[in-house]
């Protein structure tokens, strides 16, 4: 129930019109967002990469409504990898499809995509294409194996363990060599897509991240060389203790280095934790969101958490 309301308020624009105009809201904001702009991001990946930890980038916006607003998404996003090209941070990037024109049209999205990964490529740099409700999966998906086979190589994806598709679509992802960050997944479903009880959508995630640690073993992967902007095959995105937990017995019970994984978390949550697992020797990467289009992101993180609602009202009573 609560869980629903902040999702649905997620889409309200009525609320959105509301809450962006209070000042408080924006500062409650700034503690999941490193800020509006390239610069305060970068500088925000600098102070995470002197911790040993890396990031990946996100210009915040969804559901773009035009070709041009879709393009414009496009060409922030290749000046984002330019900009954490000229700063030498430690940073990939990721993005969602329906900022680069997937419900307006698919071929301007992939003709958007490939702008992206051309210059990702020239650069060195990698791209992760997030995941967003699951009426996009399918269209994710489809231009994602299109991108694939094109031969991109520098682009991974990511799998939500809610869904009861995703260990079919793991597997043909994995089939693919595709590179696959694992979260548990942040939007409202109706129970024909996915586990309602916790319980379960933890179980999956237990499960698909056994297969994903697997596959590295199977298939002769290697983690990667360069200066953290290039993952692993293995990307899991929590800050579930006991996830974490299942994820480093299993690796090392399939005899797998540390860095054959990388833990990924969200800017401004379980910061102690990010630094305990990066000393230990395991790769670990920031999701960066930054921009002004913060509202539904926020929503989603306030959804997550009764406790961040309280810390979003206390922001209130801040002088
Ligand atoms: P869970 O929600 O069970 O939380 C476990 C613990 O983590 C909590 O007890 C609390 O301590 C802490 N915690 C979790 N959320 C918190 C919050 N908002 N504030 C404070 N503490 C919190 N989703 C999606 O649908 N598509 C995507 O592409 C992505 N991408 C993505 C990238 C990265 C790097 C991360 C970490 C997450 C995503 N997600 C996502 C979001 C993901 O699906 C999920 O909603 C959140 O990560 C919360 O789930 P946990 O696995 O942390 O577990």
């Amino acid at each position: 129930m609560f869980r629903s309301v902040f999702i649905a308020l997620s889409h309200a624009g009525w609320a959105q019109r509301a809450i962006t105009h209070w000042g408080f809201a924006r500062r409650a904001a700034l503690r999941f967002v490193a800020g509006e702009t390239t610069e305060a991001a970068i500088e925000a990946i600098r102070q995470l990469n002197a911790h040993g930890i890396y990031a990946t980038l996100d210009h915040l916006g969804e559901n773009t409504t035009s070709n041009q607003a879709a393009c414009q998404a496009a060409d922030e996003v290749l000046s984002m990898l330019d900009a954490i090209d000229r700063s030498g941070v430690s940073a990939n990037v990721s993005i969602k499809l329906s900022q680069l024109g997937l419900t307006v049209s698919p071929e301007t999205c992939r003709q958007n995509l490939k702008r992206i990964l051309d210059r990702a490529c020239a650069l060195g740099n990698f791209i992760r294409v997030d995941m967003e409700d699951s009426n996009l999966t399918e269209a994710t998906l489809e231009v994602y194996f299109w991108a694939r086979q094109q031969g991109y190589e520098n682009l991974g994806i990511v799998i939500q363990a809610y869904l009861y598709r995703s260990e079919a679509d793991l597997h043909k992802i994995l089939g693919g060599h595709g590179k696959v960050r694992l979260c548990k997944g942040a939007y409202k479903e109706a129970a024909d897509a996915a586990f309602p009880k916790k319980a379960d959508v933890d179980a999956n995630y237990d499960r698909l991240a056994e297969l994903l640690l697997n596959d590295p073993v199977q298939t002769g992967l290697t983690p990667p060389e360069n200066q953290g902007r290039i993952p692993p095959v293995a990307a899991l995105a929590t800050h579930d203790n006991q996830r974490i937990r299942f994820a480093k017995a299993a690796q090392i019970r399939m005899g797998l280095p540390n860095d054959a994984l990388e833990f990924q978390m969200l800017y401004g949550i379980r910061r102690e934790l990010q630094e305990d697992l990066a000393k230990t020797g395991y790769p670990v990467r920031v999701y960066v969101p930054y921009g002004t289009a913060w509202y539904p992101y926020f929503m989603r993180r306030l959804a997550e958490r009764p406790a961040n609602v309280w810390f979003f009202i206390s922001n209130y009573f801040r002088p």
